[in-house]
């Protein structure tokens, strides 16, 4: 799908806005702090309706806006029909008609901000889908996009929590039964940790806990289930993109780790110097390749791995209710710890994704012996996974948003992000610097100079 008209209204530093776009690649150009960001923001809020970068929606009304609301709205060309959404966020603490306190009318913020689409009711917002208004579940799968931003180039090493919100913002995108249920799940455990500290404080009997484990392992059971096919799916893509960005690195491991030297790991966690671009061959001369013809790893290549790692301890069996009974039991045996904690200890808000490379010696994680770069690589190489997922799931293909990344990139990657990138059907990138893109790209992308909330075609040549 593309967007093919993105119409703001107070949105961050847009007053307003009107701007149509093509298929292909989109380049916003500009200093900083003029808003190139803001309108990958406005894409993404479209399909999801909330923002990458807040949790807080009405950060997004342009300050001292008169009505007090933003608005975005997009015209969509899908393969078989046009979409239309608008989507209003309305800044009412701003407009004076809270009388009761924010705290009254959104759920606690902990749970909400870890989910990726709002929870109906919890915000002020306004969705509509081809003029009739609609709850925010109900876009779900109808606009989908892939993000990536420098700070999705951790995705490896960071906190899991990031791993996580990975995992939620993908099948939530194409599943709105995994979404309604994480929802629910969320409020489970806001519910159950409550309890666990009454308990602990003398409050309550434990006597009322078997009936929130129930709940608990109820809606646990095909969240994880669902992230497990997930995995399992994106694994086979994944490793396919990350054999192509990383071919050099990886020739290179596979002769370290057939070479006599056992301890290739310790030169591989340093191998800074890869990081710096590997080719001094003209950019424009990129391979013609793309992520529909990369090949899959030869048998006895490196392949990457991506690693299911949920905290609940045992066979991951594909049957619900077996899996949810199971989780009930770990959950007796854990009981004295997450009372004395007073917290859930077990399910998948603790789970956790790991990246493993198999060389000939065996596996190892890139989390702790991948270089920086192998690592950005490995996210790459997982967001265009995704991005193949989704569009398998839901037969249309993701919008590509490209938020800054490529100042954090070295050449070679560089040059093989935009040749990976070259057939998707609408790619928006942002940067400051179009010196950056290769120039083949750059010839054939659509660029626009954004300078204080404005954006123009830029001058051909
Ligand atoms: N709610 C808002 N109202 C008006 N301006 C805003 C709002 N939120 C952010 N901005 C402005 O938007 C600009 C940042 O835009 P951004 O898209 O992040 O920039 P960049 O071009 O660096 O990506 C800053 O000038 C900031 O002051
Ligand atoms: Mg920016």
């Amino acid at each position: 799908m593309h967007v093919e008209r993105l119409r703001l209204t107070d949105f961050r530093n847009y007053p307003r806005l009107d701007l149509p776009l093509t298929p292909g690649l989109i380049v916003f150009q500009g200093r900083n702090a003029q808003g190139k960001s803001n309108l990958l923001e406005a894409v993404s809020l479209l399909a999801t309706t909330r923002s990458f970068r807040t949790s807080t929606d009405r950060e997004t009304v342009r300050w001292g806006a008169a009505g007090h609301f933003a608005r975005v709205d997009g015209t969509i060309a899908r393969r078989r029909d046009v979409l239309h959404v608008e989507v209003v966020v309305m800044d009412l603490a701003a407009s004076g008609a809270t009388a009761t306190t924010p705290a009254a009318t959104t759920t606690p913020s902990a749970p909400v901000a870890a989910l990726p689409l709002a929870p109906p009711g919890a915000l002020r917002k306004r969705v509509k889908v081809n003029g009739t208004p609609r709850r925010a579940m109900d876009l779900i799968g109808q606009m989908t996009v892939v993000v990536f931003t420098p700070r999705d180039l951790d995705l490896v090493a960071g906190e899991p929590s990031q791993r996580r919100r990975f995992l939620d913002l993908t099948l939530c995108q194409v599943r709105p039964a995994y979404c309604r249920t994480l929802s629910q799940y969320q409020k489970v455990l806001t519910q159950r940790s409550a309890l666990l500290r009454r308990i602990r404080e003398g409050e309550e009997s434990p006597h009322a806990l078997p009936y929130w484990d129930e709940q608990l392992a109820r809606l646990a059971a095909p969240i994880m289930i669902g992230r497990a096919a997930f995995l399992a799916q994106a694994e086979i893509a994944a490793a396919r993109v990350y054999t192509a960005l990383a071919r050099d690195e990886l020739a290179d491991l596979v002769e370290a780790a057939s070479g006599s030297a056992g301890d290739f790991t310790g030169d591989f966690a340093d191998d800074s110097a890869r990081d710096e671009p590997t080719s001094n061959a003209p950019e424009s001369n990129a391979p013609e390749s793309n992520v529909r013809t990369f090949d899959a790893p030869e048998p006895g290549e490196p392949r990457l791995r991506l690693e299911y790692r949920p905290s609940y301890k045992g066979p991951l069996t594909v049957d619900e209710h077996v899996l949810a009974a199971a989780l009930v039991e770990q959950l007796k045996d854990l009981r004295r710890r997450e009372i004395a904690q007073g917290a859930n200890v077990l399910g998948p808000h603790r789970d956790d994704l790991a990246f493993l490379l198999d060389l000939p010696t065996g596996p190892i994680d890139l989390a702790t012996y991948g270089s920086r770069g192998q690592q950005r690589s490995v996210a790459l190489a997982l967001k265009l996974a995704e991005l193949e997922y989704i569009e398998a799931e839901t037969g249309d293909q993701p919008i590509l948003l490209l938020d800054d990344v490529l100042s954090e990139l070295d050449a070679q990657r560089r040059t093989d992000l935009l040749a990976a990138v070259r057939d998707l059907e609408q790619v928006m990138l942002t940067t400051a610097d179009t010196a950056s893109l290769p120039a083949a790209d750059l010839a054939r992308a659509q660029v626009f100079d954004v300078r204080g909330g404005r954006v123009r075609r830029a001058a051909a040549g």
